[in-house]
């Protein structure tokens, strides 16, 4: 499948690292070495608190500022929680959806996810959705049918003319923060799985412009094999995101 006509998009997770006084200094390295970027999208997915700072130190360059997580209603009497109003407002253009550590740790399932889902694409936010199997689904060989199940849920929340916007990241929950990487051959497998189902619910042309990353794990040493894959568009990098050198050889590994 031709790749040029999607975007590629190297998006940072930094989880809950970097105060805001520690992330100055991440956030200029990142401008240094990304801010010109052209081939492909660099976002920074960063902590609530740091996001004011991440948007005013990007504002003139070409690195874009992600959250990781808000909360499914437009407001009201939910203490604790932030919107996707909110972040839009503060200039944030990517959000991440339903990532693993959300499902496991907070609960978050399907129905929860496509509901926030309608929310960020209402709200003209980018929702990178995160979809991926467990080691022990992975052995009992239900990946495709568990990320399957996971797409079409999220794939309820979204319209047909915003089915573009949406951005599938598969990660395989055994590969997150393991330093076990998925082979490329794994991870294109379940990547072109993903497009697939697009592809049925929404058509080939919708198909073929849909991003579809893969993350866990990725570093400079395995990126470029893995973005080589025909079906893999660009990464969502945990560890390696929190240094600004790591994550600009992985975005420079997507020029390819
Ligand atoms: P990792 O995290 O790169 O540290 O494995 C990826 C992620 O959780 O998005």
């Amino acid at each position: 499948m031709n790749k040029t006509l999607r975007q590629t998009v190297i998006a940072g997770n930094w989880k809950m690292n970097k105060t805001p006084s520690e992330a100055r200094d991440l956030l200029d390295g990142v401008k240094k070495l990304c801010g010109k970027t052209k081939w492909c999208d660099v976002v920074v997915c960063v902590p609530y608190l740091d996001i004011p700072l991440a948007v005013r130190t990007l504002k003139d360059c070409r690195v874009s500022v992600g959250a990781q997580n808000m909360h499914q209603e437009a407001s009201g009497a939910f203490t604790g929680e932030i919107s996707a109003e909110m972040l839009r407002d503060a200039g944030v253009k990517y959000v991440i959806i339903g990532h693993s550590e959300r499902r496991q740790y907070f609960g978050e399932t399907d129905a929860l996810v496509a509901k926030k889902i309608t929310r960020a694409l209402d709200c003209d936010l980018r929702p990178i959705i995160c979809v991926g199997e467990t080691l022990e689904q992975r052995d009992m060989g239900i990946t495709l049918e568990i990320v399957g199940a996971q797409v079409k849920a999220a794939l309820t929340a979204v319209p047909e003319d915003k089915a573009r916007r949406v951005i599938f990241a598969y990660e395989p929950v055994w590969a997150i923060g393991t330093g076990r990487v998925a082979t490329s051959e794994q991870a294109a497998e379940v990547c072109g799985h993903i497009r697939s189902i697009v592809r049925k619910q929404y058509g080939a042309r919708i198909a073929r412009g849909v991003t579809v990353q893969y993350g866990g794990s990725m570093n400079a040493e395995n990126a470029r094999e893995l973005l080589s894959q025909a079906d893999i568009d660009g990464g969502l990098i945990g560890g390696a995101s929190l240094k600004p050198e790591p994550f600009a050889a992985i975005v420079d590994a997507s020029n390819q």
